[in-house]
């Protein structure tokens, strides 16, 4: 009864050393993830390994595959291969040579495209991840050296850097700012109204940005401009049903000088009656 299934077993064994190790098969299991025959991908093509490694250099691709180096700092680190065994190793470096004969290396297209400046026209609005502020913060780039972060969660301005590139693209993640930001904005609440603000959008007037919002029954336009100088910048905001009284927090930090052409300030905190609300222009200015 059990001779049928020793002779089956017998025969299973003996196909499977019919078949001889290849050093094709042997590289597809453990080399092609990152080695291409002409082609630079996650490591070297197999035609620049078969130039560093001739026939005649056979011990030293056997020691690299067992505990490589670190050259190519735009590569991975490779893997030690050491549990491949040397014959197999031997084959592969035999396949690497025949399969490479009369190959050029094949020029890879990048990875990654390069990324160029864009040429803008100043100034420009960017969605783009800034620190220390709000995911959902907006570039503000002004002609001459000043980008303002616009938070659209508290719609006000989080800070005001000196960005001295137009390197800022949509949905780039910035993880430093060029600069230190000059001023920041530190009160709890900019606006004396009691609701949180609803951010609607803004829309660009010869290319500046006017961002609208709604607090409560109060709809606010602010629209950001250049002042006079390089190191000035303008707020004119338009208010649409202001209470009859408004006031507006303007502490800071940094020494940037704010005017309003209208209303009273006392200390930090201008006010307004609700006529002047419905027009005014603040103008901030670095010394
Ligand atoms: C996980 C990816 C990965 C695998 C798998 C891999 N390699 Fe590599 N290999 C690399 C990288 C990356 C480099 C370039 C390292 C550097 O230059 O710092 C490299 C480089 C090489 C080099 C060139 C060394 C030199 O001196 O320039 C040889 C030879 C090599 N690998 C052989 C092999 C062999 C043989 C196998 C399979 C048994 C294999 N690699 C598997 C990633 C890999």
């Amino acid at each position: 009864m059990s001779r049928p299934i020793l002779f089956l077993a017998l025969t299973g064994q003996f196909a499977l050393a019919q078949t001889p190790p290849t050093g094709e098969a042997d590289y597809q299991v453990n080399c092609i993830a990152c080695h291409q025959i002409d082609t630079k991908t996650g490591g070297p093509s197999l035609v620049a390994i078969a130039e560093t490694y001739p026939k005649e250099k056979e011990a030293e691709f056997l020691a690299w595959a067992k505990a490589p180096g670190k050259k190519d700092l735009a590569l991975i680190e490779m893997p030690s291969m050491a549990h491949v065994p040397d014959d197999a190793l031997i084959r592969i470096h035999d396949y690497i040579l025949t399969v490479t004969t009369d190959k050029k290396e094949q020029k890879s297209k990048p990875q990654f495209p390069q990324f160029r400046e864009p040429h803008r026209k100043l100034p420009y609005v960017v969605h783009c991840f800034l620190p220390d502020t709000s995911p959902a913060s907006l570039g503000v780039v002004l002609p001459g050296n000043l980008t303002l972060c616009w938070d659209t969660e508290s719609c006000r301005v989080s800070y005001v850097w000196h960005n001295s590139k137009t390197n800022l693209a949509n949905g780039m993640w910035l993880g430093k700012l060029s600069s230190k930001p000059f001023y920041r904005e530190t009160g709890e609440a900019f606006f004396s109204l009691a609701e949180k603000p609803t951010y609607l959008g803004f829309r660009l007037i010869e290319g500046y940005p006017e961002f609208h919002y709604r607090i409560g029954e109060t709809e606010v336009r602010d629209l950001i401009r250049n002042g006079s100088t390089a190191d000035t910048w303008q707020r004119t905001f338009t208010l649409t049903n202001p209470p009859a009284k408004f006031s507006l927090n303007l502490a800071h930090e940094g020494s940037v000088t704010i005017t309003s052409d209208k209303g009273k300030f006392t200390g930090d905190v201008l006010t307004l009656t609700g006529d002047e609300a419905k027009s005014f222009t603040l103008t901030f200015s670095k010394p």
